[in-house]
């Protein structure tokens, strides 16, 4: 080991090109994932407005976002619905006609070199804005994971690249497997949310998909954010069932949950920076209190360094932006 004065860290930080030189993480196009809403309509683009910037929009607009986003050079988008009707039972997630099932046609049709995937819940379709079937006020597991895995094989159907259950209900990821498989999809990969904290971050994102439960919250089937050996378990349990890839959810408050995940499985690794990460960034940017641009960079990378390989964020667009601009 060297000391002071032989050792001087600073060394490698006076000349900004060596600075890069040495940078251990760096974030890149290929790790970002973008959240996109769609709803039924023609022409619509409304902005949501406890998140700036991010939008529900008709299939007709997301058609051209999603070109937008592919041409940007980002990999991947995740889609949202905003269905039609909601009813107790969440017909619409599993309709063959619904609002994710016409919009992956769509944007398959449409934009080349662009992966769907698509989020496997029934929040957004259902009328109470619960994650599953109810008995009473119990939200129940195993006749909500047979409707999970006839939404999952109806995305396939309709032509979604990965499927990413973000229910939480015990035992979905197999039984998706199982029905993907059976229906001819073996080759469909599974992004399961594997660790999905109950978590207050998750507040705007229910005003973009008009997903706020009608009483009672999701502690039943969503962790409690005061646990770490839990997420071990949880992403052991879906990496058995036969998940591709595990997310962990949130991100910024769960960096220590992100590395344990990572070291453990060595799995790829996903994490979302969810609606309330991004808003509580753009607020302060708007009123100036921090640099928007900054913050966003270091939150991210900051995921990154914990050991995700990809990140779902609503800043995937700036931060692309921002790296063709510091690249070119
Ligand atoms: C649906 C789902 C939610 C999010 C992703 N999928 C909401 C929730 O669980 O209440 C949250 C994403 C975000 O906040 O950006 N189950
Ligand atoms: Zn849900």
């Amino acid at each position: 080991m060297s000391f002071y004065p032989t050792l001087r860290l600073r060394r490698l930080r006076y000349n900004p090109i060596l600075r890069d030189m040495v940078r251990e993480t760096e974030l890149q196009k290929n790790d970002l994932i973008y959240p996109l809403f769609v709803r039924p309509g023609e022409n619509i683009k409304t902005e949501i407005k406890s998140m700036p910037g991010v939008f529900q929009m008709s299939i007709d607009i997301l058609v051209k976002e999603c070109k937008e986003v592919r041409d940007l050079g980002i990999p991947a988008v995740i889609l949202f619905g905003i269905p039609e009707h909601k009813d107790e039972k969440g017909s619409e997630a599993y309709d063959p006609n619904g609002i994710i099932q016409r919009a992956i046609r769509a944007i398959k049709a449409e934009v080349k070199d662009l992966l769907v995937i698509t989020d496997v819940c029934l929040c957004e379709y259902t009328s109470h804005g619960h994650c599953g079937l109810l008995n009473g006020e119990e939200i129940l597991n195993d006749e909500t994971v047979s409707l999970l895995a006839k939404e999952a094989v109806s995305h396939a159907e309709a032509g979604a690249d990965i499927i990413a259950p973000s229910d939480m209900m015990d035992g979905r990821v197999a039984a998706i497997r199982k029905a993907l498989d059976y229906k001819g999809f073996q080759n469909i990969p599974i992004m399961s949310y594997a660790v999905k904290y109950a978590s207050g971050y998750y507040g705007p994102f229910r005003d973009a998909a008009e997903s706020t439960p009608t009483f009672g919250d999701r502690r039943s089937h969503q962790m409690d954010v005061a646990n770490s050996n839990e997420a071990i378990r949880e992403a052991d349990l879906d990496v058995d069932e036969g998940a591709d890839i595990i997310m962990v959810k949130p991100a910024g408050a769960y960096l220590d949950i992100i590395y344990r995940v990572k070291e453990e499985y060595q799995m790829p690794t996903a994490a979302y920076q969810v609606s309330g990460e991004y808003s509580m960034i753009k607020a302060a940017g708007q009123l100036d209190w921090i640099d928007e641009e900054r913050v966003m960079i270091e939150s991210l990378v900051a995921i990154k360094r914990a050991g995700a390989d990809m990140i779902l964020t609503y800043f995937a667009k700036d931060a692309a932006k921002y790296i063709d601009r510091i690249r070119k």
